[in-house]
Parts: structure tokens; C-alpha cells; sequence
């Protein structure tokens, strides 16, 4: 295999990861943030919020992420809204995260035994305080691992934007393919970068669950 490309494309490499790395991050950001209000839309006594934040979480967990993608970016064309390619991405990776982080959410919250809010309430802690004092502490620990590997996934799946142009990592590598008529070695290149950068966020998400073990 012919490995001569690398030297010169490397710059270009690391760019490319860097644009993934920082959709990567404002994607689990943004996705965190209306995750968390799907989540507790979806566990909301009112039926309407929770049919509504239901809904969403199934459709877009039972379309595909390139379907949305593309919904969102030419979708927004139509309308004549024009965005920055980068904002395009980090709105539908983080629309499509959300579900997935509602319910990483709501299944951390409801995985907190029963018998803690009884406890609480039995103590005479009113509903909203127990949940802000015993039951959140202790979903933080289900819910944070969880977040970790969230993250993990849109390292790797953020690589379906290069389909619309947009210049990640993926987008890198077939550049480089085509810039050196190489089919292959960049590919590898690219796959070495992703597991690289997976392994290090895997091995983090490990020591943080070690960490929040330790107090059980
Ligand atoms: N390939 C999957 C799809 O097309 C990606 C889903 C994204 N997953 C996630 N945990 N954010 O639906």
C-alpha cells in the first residue's frame, strides 16, 4: 500500500476530525438540552406533552438519520433559509440525538428504585424535593455513562454528512481518494482517526463510571 499520501494530507486529516469532533460536541450539547425537556415532556401527568414528546421520539428513532439530514438541509432551503453548512449538521445531528437522549434520560431516571422516592416521601419530603434530592442524584450515575456512549455514537455517525458536502472526516478522506487516485489507503487513514478518537472518549466513559460507582 502505497503510504506517501499521508505525509502530505495529514493537515487535512486532522482538520477534517476536527470539524467532527466539534459537531460531535455541539450536537450531544444541543441534543442534551432538548433531550432533556423530551424526557420530561414524556413523563409529564399531562397526556398531551407526553403523546407529543412520544411522537417525536418515535419518528425520528424509526427514520434514518440520512432521511432527516437531508429533510433538514434542503427542507430549510425550500423555506429560504439559508445556514451555514456546519449549522445544517449540528441542527439535525442534534434533533436526531435528542431522542435517543430523551429516552437515555427518562429509562436513567425510572432505573432509580421505587423504594427511594417511598423513602423520601415517608420522611416527609414533598414530591419535587425528593426528586431534586434523592432521585436525580441518583440517575446522574445511570444517565452519565449513558451520555458518554451517546457521544461515542455521533463520533461515528456524524460521518453522514460528507454525503451533503459537509467537511468531516469522512468528507477528508474521500478527498484525499480522489486527489491521489488511491480507493483504498485513505479510508484507512480515516478509520484509524475514528477509532482513535472513540477509544479515548470509550476509555473516559469507563473511568467516569468507575468513578461514580465508587460511592455505592
Ligand atoms: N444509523 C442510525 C440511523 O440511521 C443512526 C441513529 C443515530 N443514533 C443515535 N444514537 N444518535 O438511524
Amino acid at each position: 500500500m502505497d503510504l506517501n499520501f499521508f505525509q502530505t494530507y495529514l493537515p487535512l486529516y486532522f482538520q477534517g476530525a476536527g470539524y467532527t469532533i466539534g459537531l460531535s460536541i455541539s450536537s450531544i450539547v444541543l441534543g442534551v438540552i432538548l433531550g432533556t425537556g423530551l424526557a420530561l415532556m414524556k413523563m409529564s401527568p399531562n397526556k398531551f406533552l407526553s403523546l407529543l414528546a412520544n411522537g417525536y421520539i418515535q419518528i425520528v428513532r424509526g427514520t434514518p438519520l440520512m432521511v432527516q439530514l437531508f429533510i433538514i438541509y434542503y427542507g430549510l432551503y425550500v423555506i429560504n433559509i439559508e445556514l451555514p453548512d456546519f449549522l445544517s449538521g449540528v441542527i439535525a445531528v442534534s434533533l436526531n440525538s435528542a431522542a435517543y437522549i430523551a429516552e437515555i434520560i427518562r429509562s436513567g431516571i425510572q432505573a432509580v428504585d421505587k423504594g427511594q422516592m417511598e423513602a423520601a416521601r415517608s420522611i416527609g419530603m414533598s414530591k419535587s424535593m425528593a426528586m431534586q434530592r434523592i432521585i436525580y442524584p441518583q440517575a446522574i450515575k445511570n444517565i452519565l455513562p449513558a451520555l458518554g456512549n451517546e457521544f461515542v455514537t455521533l463520533i461515528k455517525e456524524t460521518s453522514i454528512v460528507s454525503v451533503l458536502g459537509l467537511r468531516d472526516l469522512m468528507f477528508t478522506a474521500n478527498t484525499v481518494r480522489g486527489a491521489t487516485f488511491l480507493p483504498f489507503g485513505p479510508l484507512v487513514v480515516a478509520a484509524v482517526m475514528y477509532f482513535i478518537m472513540t477509544s479515548i472518549v470509550s476509555k473516559l466513559v469507563d473511568i467516569l463510571e468507575k468513578r461514580l460507582k465508587q460511592s455505592d
